[in-house]
């Protein structure tokens, strides 16, 4: 029997709220695993729903960007596309252009992934940086102290899309996937390696997530085409910070816009 998962979801009233909400989460886990183990290392994800949250953390007139311990910090990424970094739709640039650009984070604790590269080169270096600065040995994969990840309205995660082969990779940390909706190829981590985090939260707005979220969560176990289902962190919980309009199907949330469920 699978072991249970514990899915925990807070629900802020609108985008703006969850944003903050969000930069907290960030900040507060960041600054637990530089008590804990002297730095933090984080993965992120890309697409439009973290933009605003980043923005928030680079903010110099809000309390984030004064809190976080910026020379603690590993940033890597969970997916990139493969384009070039200067690319529009590069992850790495939307992300340089709304906090790195503006915050003291050195060249070298930024971990971004080639998505210039072949793909299957892009992914084979990333996995390298990856085995190098956790100095990993044999099969042992990497720990981050935080991965954050985006849902997209098709039930993908990461750049985890249905019925893609990724979804059956379980031995590389990092794999090329060719999405066949989009006629692209992306480098995304694999699930077991987000799995073996030690904090996992989605990051999930708007209405048009609503039916997906239903399904992901509380409909029938399908991770070929609800790929966000393979996502079951080791240490069996999982966050999901969510708006309204995201909610919108899920059981009502209680005290705080707190609500739990239980998950074979
Ligand atoms: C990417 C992401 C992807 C994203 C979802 C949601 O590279 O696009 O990492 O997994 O999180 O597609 O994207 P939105 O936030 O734009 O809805």
């Amino acid at each position: 029997m699978p072991p249970k998962l514990k899915i925990v979801y807070s629900v802020a009233p609108d985008a703006a709220a969850l944003a903050r909400r969000a930069a907290e989460y960030f900040v507060d886990a960041v600054e637990r695993s530089v008590v804990a183990r002297g730095r933090a290392r984080i993965a992120i994800s890309g697409g439009s729903t973290p933009k605003a949250t980043f923005a928030l953390l680079a903010d110099p007139d809000q309390p984030w960007r004064q809190r976080m311990p910026w020379d603690r910090l590993e940033l890597y990424w969970v997916d990139e596309r493969c384009v070039p970094p200067s690319d529009p739709d590069s992850n790495y640039r939307m992300t340089r252009e709304v906090m790195l650009d503006h915050v003291p984070l050195a060249p070298g604790q930024i971990h971004r992934i080639e998505g210039e590269l072949e793909p299957g080169v892009g992914a084979a270096r990333y996995e390298a940086e990856l085995r190098g600065s956790f100095h990993l040995e044999g099969a042992e994969p990497p720990r981050f102290d935080l991965v954050q990840l985006g849902m997209g309205p098709d039930g993908h995660t990461a750049s985890l899309f249905p019925h893609s082969a990724a979804l059956h990779e379980l031995r590389r940390l990092a794999v090329a996937n060719h999405v066949e909706a989009k006629d692209a190829w992306r480098i995304t981590l694999t699930w077991p390696v987000i799995n073996h985090a030690a904090d996992v939260f989605f990051l999930v707005a708007g209405e048009d997530k609503a039916q997906i979220l239903k399904e992901v969560l509380l409909g029938p176990r399908d991770a070929e085409r609800l790929p966000s289902q393979l996502i079951a962190p080791a240490n069996g919980i999982l966050t999901l910070l969510l708006d309204k309009a995201a909610a919108e199907f899920l059981p009502a949330s209680g005290e705080g816009g707190m609500g739990t469920i239980e998950r074979i």
